[in-house]
């Protein structure tokens, strides 16, 4: 503000100066536009219940429960409706992956709170699947996560849709699969997960949507884009019935309040967020 106001003053004042020499009338002055914002894609147009039917995770040593979880819970509940959908847990082996974290150090208190999932597919499987998720947590910090990021490239280019929770944008990035794309992370991590790789990344943001690429901020964020992917792929009503169920008020697009208590500096907005669902009243 205190730097336009001088420069919109001088420009009043050679306007006026130009119209007292010509004795014409000035222009209307020219509509405000914001600097530059990112314009995303469109999400592809699909039909959910026919098109959208092999769900698959990636899972790798020390993934974020919620994560994962987060996202296969809803799914689950649209699965046991009329919808056929079969569910893939892919990792680099077929043993099973546990949350543990690799450094000792993670671990002061020598606990033994760590989860395992069982795979159900190898990333050498050559699968065809519809929607692959990517899931954050901790083991995205793993100095070598070669397997994870060759396997997202290999299967980007197949799959309609690709979703990343939390800091798996990060390995996407890794992958280079976000460069030029717009995707936002977890705002905890922020600064650390943008140093994985190239992404017009976005914050304030819940969750963003660029094409096929639908990306979310951190952790329980993956409700909200499971929810906002349900919704769109397989209606409102759908959604809303399994957020009722789950007890869950989906979060907007934009409602994101943990930018702001992690203080990061708002990026250029994108010109258009995705399309609120609009959730029924409780
Ligand atoms: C500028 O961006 C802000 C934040 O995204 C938005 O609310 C506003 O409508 C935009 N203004 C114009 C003129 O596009
Ligand atoms: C999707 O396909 C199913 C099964 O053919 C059909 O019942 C449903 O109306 C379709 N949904 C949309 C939004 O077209
Ligand atoms: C941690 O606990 C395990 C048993 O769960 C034990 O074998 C190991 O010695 C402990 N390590 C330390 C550093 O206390
Ligand atoms: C998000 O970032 C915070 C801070 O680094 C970290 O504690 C948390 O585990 C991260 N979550 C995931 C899923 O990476
Ligand atoms: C990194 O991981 C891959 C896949 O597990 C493995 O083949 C490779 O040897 C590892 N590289 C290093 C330097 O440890």
């Amino acid at each position: 503000m205190l730097l336009k106001l001088p420069l919109l003053g001088m420009a009043a004042a050679l306007a006026a100066l130009a119209q007292a020499k010509s004795g014409k009338t000035s222009c209307p002055p020219p509509p405000q536009h914001n600097t530059t914002c990112f314009n995303p894609a469109p999400a592809p147009q699909l039909n959910g219940t026919t098109q959208l039917n092999n769900i698959g995770m990636v899972l790798f040593r020390a993934f974020e429960l919620i994560d994962v979880y987060g996202v296969l819970d809803p799914f689950q509940q649209l699965a046991h409706t009329n919808n056929k959908l079969n569910l893939y847990l892919i990792a680099e082996t077929l043993e099973p992956v546990t949350t543990e974290t690799v450094a000792a150090v993670m671990n002061p208190a020598n606990s033994t709170f760590w989860p395992k999932l069982t795979p159900t597919h190898t990333f050498a499987d050559d699968l065809d699947l519809d929607i692959l998720f990517v899931p954050g947590g901790l083991g995205t910090m793993n100095p070598n996560v070669t397997a994870v990021t060759d396997y997202l490239r290999k299967m980007y280019p197949k799959v309609k849709i690709f979703a990343t929770v939390c800091t798996g944008a990060g390995l996407a990035a890794k992958a280079g699969l976000l460069e030029g794309k717009v995707a936002t992370t977890n705002k905890s991590a922020w600064q650390r997960t943008k140093a994985m790789g190239k992404a017009n990344w976005i914050s304030p943001a819940r969750y963003v949507v660029d094409g096929k690429v639908w990306s979310s901020s951190g952790v329980t964020a993956a409700l909200d884009l499971t929810f906002a992917l349900i919704g769109t792929y397989w209606g409102v009503e759908a959604a809303a019935d399994i957020a009722k169920g789950l007890e869950h008020i989906p979060a907007k697009p934009l409602e994101d309040p943990f930018s702001k208590l992690y203080n990061i500096t708002p990026t250029e907005p994108l010109c258009h967020f995705a399309k609120d669902v609009k959730w029924p009243q409780l």
